[in-house]
């Protein structure tokens, strides 16, 4: 199974902004059936239902940008994985570079994050990427082994079919700067690695791992299809419906 997930972000400011959305992309969708993909759009949480009602019986899937671990209570703003799920939100993002660069996010604190999301049903999209200093520096390694180790801390084998991994190298999420088709394949050889080391071989070599960062139809192939990835998490081309369902096609062919 291959994924083409959007990260619609904090855009689609109004209801009619959301309607055109609608429109556009179901005739997009007229006539195309994927064979072996999973279409997910992550909207904003004021959108969940609405994208839920409106393209149910359209195979696309909904998901959420972000889940807190608590289940209720005094945590204004936040909003708990329970919540997304009774809005029929399938799966979540988790991680995602710019909740770890604006709002201090840390691995330790998306560890509680994907507890509680697994433990409401949902499918977790795990992001990890290095910056480019650490690039640079060669530490890509030892980043995405923190980030994986410190991430699915306490997480045993048996949750590893509910977890999706998002490689995204932070210099490369909306800065149109990408790597090269064999450094996104290293990095999914060093991510299998990783996760081999925690959970065996026979586990480890079973989650399906996506690169998400300046994804384009135009780079589809190089960025997916070329290092054998399992999919991408698209953030800006998925605001355009027709560029989204074109990465789609490409990645389902
Ligand atoms: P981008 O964002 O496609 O706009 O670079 C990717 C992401 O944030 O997942």
């Amino acid at each position: 199974m291959k994924y083409v997930i959007g990260n619609l972000k904090m855009n689609i400011l109004s209801p009619s902004d959301r309607e055109r959305y609608f429109k556009m992309l179901k005739s997009e969708l007229i006539g195309k059936k994927f064979k072996n993909l999973k279409v997910i759009l992550c909207p904003s949480p004021v959108h969940l239902e609405s994208f839920a009602n409106n393209l149910a019986g359209k195979n696309v899937h909904i998901g959420a940008q972000d889940v807190f671990w608590e289940k209720s209570g005094s945590y204004t703003s936040e909003v708990s994985a329970w919540m997304v799920k009774n809005l029929q939100a399938e799966y979540t993002i988790i991680g995602h570079s710019e909740r770890r660069k604006y709002f201090g996010e840390t691995s330790a604190m998306d560890n509680l994050k994907i507890k509680a999301a697994l433990k409401a049903g949902l499918v977790v999209i795990y992001c990890i990427g290095e910056l480019r200093e650490q690039r640079d520096n060669d530490l890509e390694a030892d980043i995405l082994s923190i980030q994986l180790e410190e991430g699915l801390k306490n997480i045993p084998a048996g949750k590893l079919e509910k977890i999706i991994i998002a490689y995204e190298p932070v210099w490369a999420v909306g800065t149109d700067v990408i790597p090269k088709s064999n450094e996104v394949m290293e990095a999914k050889i060093i991510i299998k690695k990783i996760l081999t080391g925690m959970y065996g071989q026979k586990n480890g070599l079973k989650t399906a791992i996506l690169y998400g960062g300046s994804v384009k139809h135009k780079n589809a192939e190089q960025l997916c299809i070329e290092p054998g990835m399992d999919g991408v998490l698209v953030g800006r081309e998925s605001l355009n419906p027709h560029e989204f369902i074109k990465i789609a096609q490409i990645i389902d062919q």
